[in-house]
């Protein structure tokens, strides 16, 4: 069977640290990418608020021809997961449940740094999502502790491509302070945006932390559904509800590459799906 359309989305330029991973990893994959530029950060909403907008836009890639969606957002999977995927005919790839899958099992002493928005660390998702990883493993679940720390600075400093700024430096030294006092050996990337911050971070931590992206471990999920042999030639497409000149030129930025034809897309009515 010919692996269908991806539809993978996030809140804005953060979820292309997944698109580029499964571009790379399955060359020819065809996606079609969703930024939720207008509402960007998720990280400074409302669950209620979140849950609408999200549902919205699966159904927008649903009804665009996707055949699997993926949630390249923490976010989203964090607050709507659950949602997405009692409504979603296709299936449904969540992140934090992967990454903390890697998470347990690469921790050493079993103190698990999480850096996300606030949301995604109030919702206690990873603690949840590891605790469920640990003992699905057979791994010891007493001992591991899981840090979540809120860092609302970090999004808007990646989506105005202020990766390497000063600003995202004193901001990092900050928000890895008390996780480096803890003891941290493994830190999970709860945000899709952070892998652009990786050359600071690493810098910051050492090679003594190691770091997990999850965009690795949503390949690893979609070669699983049968997305392994893509026929190459099929260009990726990239949808924003906000300016879609502004997301070609920061997307540009931060891969390296240029990113153009974007089109703005509203999602329309934000109903609630499943609701
Ligand atoms: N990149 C998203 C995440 O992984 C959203 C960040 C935000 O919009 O606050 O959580």
């Amino acid at each position: 069977m010919r692996p269908g359309l991806i539809g993978l989305f996030d809140s804005g330029v953060g979820g292309l640290t997944v698109a580029d991973r499964v571009l790379c990893d399955l060359p020819g994959a065809p996606f079609l990418y969703y930024g939720d530029t207008a509402h960007v950060p998720y990280g400074d909403r409302s669950v209620e608020e979140v849950r609408r907008l999200v549902s919205a836009i699966a159904e927008h890639l649903v009804a665009s021809g996707a055949e699997v969606l993926v949630m390249a957002c923490n976010t989203s999977s964090a607050l709507a997961l659950d949602l997405v995927r009692a409504w979603s005919p296709v299936p449904v790839i969540g992140i934090i449940e992967a990454a903390s899958r890697a998470a347990v099992q690469a921790t050493r002493n079993g103190v698990i740094g999480v850096i996300a928005n606030p949301l995604t660390a109030r919702s206690g998702a990873y603690e949840l999502a590891c605790a469920r990883a640990a003992s699905e493993s057979g791994l010891p679940t007493e001992g591991l502790r899981v840090l979540p720390v809120g860092c609302p600075r970090l999004v808007p400093l990646v989506e105005a491509g202020q990766v390497r700024s000063p600003e995202a430096r004193e901001a990092l030294m900050e928000y890895l302070a008390p996780l480096q006092a803890e003891g941290m050996d493994t830190l999970v990337l709860g945000c899709t945006h952070y892998p652009f911050l990786v050359p600071l971070i690493s810098e910051i931590l050492g090679p003594r932390v190691q770091i997990i992206d999850p965009a690795v471990y949503v390949v690893a999920e979609l070669v699983a559904l049968g997305w392994s042999d893509c026929p190459a030639g099929v260009a990726p497409c990239y949808q924003v509800s906000g300016d879609p000149a502004e997301f070609d030129r920061t997307a540009s930025a931060l891969l390296g590459r240029p990113i153009s034809g974007t089109v703005r897309v509203d999602p329309g009515a934000r109903t609630c799906v499943g609701s």
